[in-house]
């Protein structure tokens, strides 16, 4: 058997909360470490030959949390935006968006596009930030979107297959996960990628995300190239 190849690893970061209150500090603390692991493993995935990262950061069910984590994560990311993405775009990182941005404030979501420009060109590596989305959400506006062709008459509805939905959602243009991976010991997939997801392998670890890191993502990888992988075949 030969190893799986592997371009695309997903992951939910999950566990900020409960790793800041293990220590007895705010949870926003657990999301300031969180934010430093996910630079580690940007940095790990390139050295691993890992083409595509796709993280879940904000989901749309997030809004509902406590106004004062939702603020204190928004300044998490506009800090973020203004330190760690330079550098990663100077090292040949591509950065993309996904999700509904106008729930998001006008500033970061023209950041977002100045991001997402200034990379463009960059094809060493693309870290995919999931923001402000959830998955239904996705499917339904691609549902709408071609709903939208089918009346303009642009399509005919016996050509719309599994190829056209995919170019229709927010990862048009990258290939589907090979891996997803859930920290903190919860196992659910909380409305993330689920079109994307179909064929991939899953991984959940007991680790909370500020603890994640370059060995214990080189471990998943060596098990996912052991993996069996059928795509539904025998
Ligand atoms: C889930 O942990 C994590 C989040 C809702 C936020 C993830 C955000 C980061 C890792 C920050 C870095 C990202 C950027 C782009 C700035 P949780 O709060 O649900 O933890 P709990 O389940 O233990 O409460």
């Amino acid at each position: 058997m030969t190893a799986n190849n592997l371009e695309h690893v997903a992951i939910i970061m999950d566990g900020n909360g409960r790793w800041a209150q293990k220590r007895g500090l705010p949870r926003l603390a657990g999301h300031e470490k969180g934010a430093e692991t996910l630079q580690e493993v940007v940095k790990a995935a390139v050295d691993l030959g890992v083409r595509y990262l796709t993280v879940y950061a904000f989901s749309t069910e997030n809004w509902n949390r406590d106004k004062e984590e939702v603020s204190g994560l928004m300044k998490l990311l506009r800090k973020y935006m203004n330190s760690e993405f330079k550098p990663m775009q100077e090292e040949g990182v591509r950065i993309l968006f996904m999700g509904e941005r106008d729930m998001l404030d006008a500033d970061i979501v023209e950041q977002m596009a100045k991001i997402e420009r200034d990379s463009k060109a960059n094809d060493k590596f693309t870290l995919c930030i999931a923001l402000s989305y959830g998955s239904r959400q996705e499917i339904v506006s691609a549902v709408k979107k071609i709903a939208l062709l089918a009346k303009k008459e642009d399509i005919n509805i016996k050509d719309i297959d599994a190829r056209m939905v995919a170019d229709m959602l927010y990862t048009r243009s990258i290939p589907d996960p090979d891996i997803v991976i859930r920290t903190s010991g919860e196992k659910r997939i909380s409305n993330y990628l689920l079109w994307q997801i179909a064929y991939s392998e899953l991984f959940f670890t007991p680790t909370l995300w500020p603890d994640f890191g370059r060995e214990e993502l080189e471990q998943i990888i060596s098990e996912f190239k052991q993996r069996e992988r059928r795509y539904g075949k025998n």
